[in-house]
């Protein structure tokens, strides 16, 4: 069989290609640029590499951004009156509190996600957001991964209504709103998470697999039924070399699709990041086209 690599790379260039034109128009018209705030606290190197990323595509596009890096022992408070401060400038569009944070304030993750305002919430983390979603109203702000991997599944035409999907990983970020989404979408979804006793019972069966665990190498050739498509989410490093959750090497030929890892669903997640802020922007200006 042959197997189709899905690549976000390209994809998320045209992306940011056609929203860079949105913001020339803008300028040309004399009006504000979109303005994106990220916060980073601690020194996280995966974390500084994917905020560096979100810096730089706001860079491309002719967003400002405005970095917040804050030291590892920040405190619960002095967060929260930056997040406060920001959801009141105008200059500020999204807010984009990098995960995981420092661990002396995990736990309180959530508590600070939930101060974030909602129409700035570029993530779409916010409960508010997570309840437009969870009911199918298009009119909250998606999280930027699963979006990508919707985006992208759309693009290759490859169909989600009727299908069994198993999701590997319940996170928060991606493993519960992508399985949302595909439930919106009236595919019929299985997702396993740590818990689970028999990964492969679940991943056997399904048309479609979306892997976001983080561990390298996770799912063998064995656990895929001939014909699937593989979307993989996991980013981790392996004998030096960058790998997903899939043991890609051995799909091929297997599978009739999958995402690589690089450039596979990561770009398209900074892309919809772009989208997510654009959005906000245009809801906060009352702006119906660009
Ligand atoms: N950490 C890993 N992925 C993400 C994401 O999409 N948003 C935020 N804020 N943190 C993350």
């Amino acid at each position: 069989m042959e197997t189709k690599i899905l690549y976000g790379r390209d994809l998320a260039k045209e992306i940011v290609e056609k929203i860079k034109t949105k913001v020339k128009n803008l300028k040309d018209k004399g009006l504000r640029v979109p303005g994106l705030a990220v916060i980073l606290v601690g020194n996280d190197p995966a974390s500084k590499i994917y905020v560096n990323k979100k810096h730089q595509t706001c860079k491309e596009i002719g967003f400002n951004s405005f970095s917040y890096n804050l030291p590892e022992d920040t405190n619960f408070l002095r967060l929260k009156e930056l997040i406060e401060e920001l959801n009141e400038r105008e200059d500020v569009d999204g807010i984009l509190l990098q995960l995981p944070l420092p661990e002396k304030l995990r736990e309180k993750s959530y508590e600070l996600i939930y101060s974030i305002s909602p129409l700035k919430d570029v993530d779409g983390f916010h409960p508010y957001n997570v309840g437009l979603l969870t009911i199918g109203d298009d009119r909250g702000i998606k999280p930027c991964t699963p979006k990508g991997i919707m985006y992208l599944l759309n693009h290759y035409d490859i169909k989600v209504e009727g299908k069994d999907v198993t999701v590997v990983g319940a996170s928060n970020i991606v493993g519960k709103p992508i399985s949302i989404m595909l439930i919106n979408k009236m595919a019929t979804v299985s997702v396993c998470h740590i818990k689970t006793r028999c990964v492969p019972e679940f991943t056997a069966k399904a048309d479609i697999v979306i892997s976001a665990t983080g561990v390298p190498h996770l799912i063998k050739k064995d656990m895929i039924k001939e014909g699937a498509v593989v979307i993989d989410v996991g980013i981790s490093r392996l004998n030096g070399k960058i790998v997903g959750d899939v043991d890609f090497e051995s799909m091929l030929g297997h599978v009739s699709a999958i995402t690589p890892v690089p450039g596979g669903v990561g770009p398209l997640t900074v892309a919809m990041l772009m989208e997510n802020t654009l959005e906000c922007y245009v809801r906060r200006e009352n702006i119906y086209s660009i």
